[in-house]
């Protein structure tokens, strides 16, 4: 896949951040010595690590060079590491990992999630967000653009789409024999767009990124615009000409 983009990332900063806040409300430590943010992006959601426990050594990894050179731009005092988390384990055991917006994206990412916390020490914390929203009409939408139109018959759209998450059940299962607490959650946001074409400036940002590099170049606006008319169908423009995004996401905190 082609770089991730740290400006298009952010053009929704405040929205795609509020998640990591409700994640680290419900991280229950105190005085973690060590900290690593998983999939740190731009840094944004390590500022609140920082922000949060200012006596803890926080530490960002993250596979994509754009997204390190921004974040450390924003945090110099931090140390950023570019690594892949599918193979990555840490040098020293940390308190807490944290990881908002980033496993699923990590193929087989259940077995990463046990191996990761089969590493921390007792009472060390796996707190973990990720989108619940792959039925959402945002999402099914780009398969079925996708499957119409000069680009489809194309074997790279295989992977695009992100698979659906187990249930809540199988995270259960899965992590409470190595915990003493599995807290889990979801929550679902409506995000306030100014209109259909921010619903698709948004996901150029993050789950249309796999479609768009499937998509001969020469026919990736024709793409989008065919992508912009199934959400300008789908999302209705509220009385004040906005429209709602709704978002479900899957909250899980595990303490070892
Ligand atoms: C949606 S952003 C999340 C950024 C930030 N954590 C936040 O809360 O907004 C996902 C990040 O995960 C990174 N990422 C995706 N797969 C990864 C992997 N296998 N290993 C490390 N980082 C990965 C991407 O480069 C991207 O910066």
């Amino acid at each position: 896949m082609t770089d991730w983009s740290a400006r298009q990332y952010l053009r929704f900063e405040d929205d795609r951040t509020r998640p990591s806040r409700d994640l680290l409300a419900q991280v229950p430590l105190t005085e973690p010595r060590l900290i690593i943010d998983l999939g740190c992006g731009p840094g944004n959601s390590t500022e609140l690590l920082v922000e949060r426990y200012p006596r803890a050594e926080v530490m960002g990894l993250d596979s994509s060079p754009n997204m390190l050179r921004q974040a450390r731009e924003r945090l110099p005092k931090c140390t950023f590491i570019e690594a892949d988390i599918a193979t990555w384990s840490p040098e020293v055991a940390p308190d807490l990992l944290f990881a908002n917006a980033v496993f699923q994206w990590v193929p087989n990412h259940r077995a990463v999630l046990r191996r990761l916390l089969e590493g921390l020490p007792e009472g060390g914390v796996l707190a973990v967000q990720m989108p619940d929203n792959t039925r959402e009409p945002a999402l099914a939408l780009m398969s079925e653009v996708a499957g119409k139109g000069p680009w489809a018959v194309n074997a790279a759209f295989d992977d695009a789409a992100r698979a659906d998450l187990a249930p809540p059940e199988t995270y259960y299962d899965l992590l409470k024999p190595v915990c003493t607490r599995v807290d889990l959650w979801h929550v679902i946001y409506n995000h306030v767009m100014a209109g259909p074409e921010a619903v698709v400036e948004w996901f150029k940002g993050s789950g249309l990124r796999p479609f768009l590099d499937a998509v001969d170049p020469a026919l990736r606006e024709d793409f989008l615009k065919a992508y912009l008319a199934q959400i300008t169908r789908h999302y209705s423009r509220r009385n004040d000409g906005r429209v709602l995004l709704k978002f479900p996401r899957f909250f899980i905190v595990a303490t070892r």
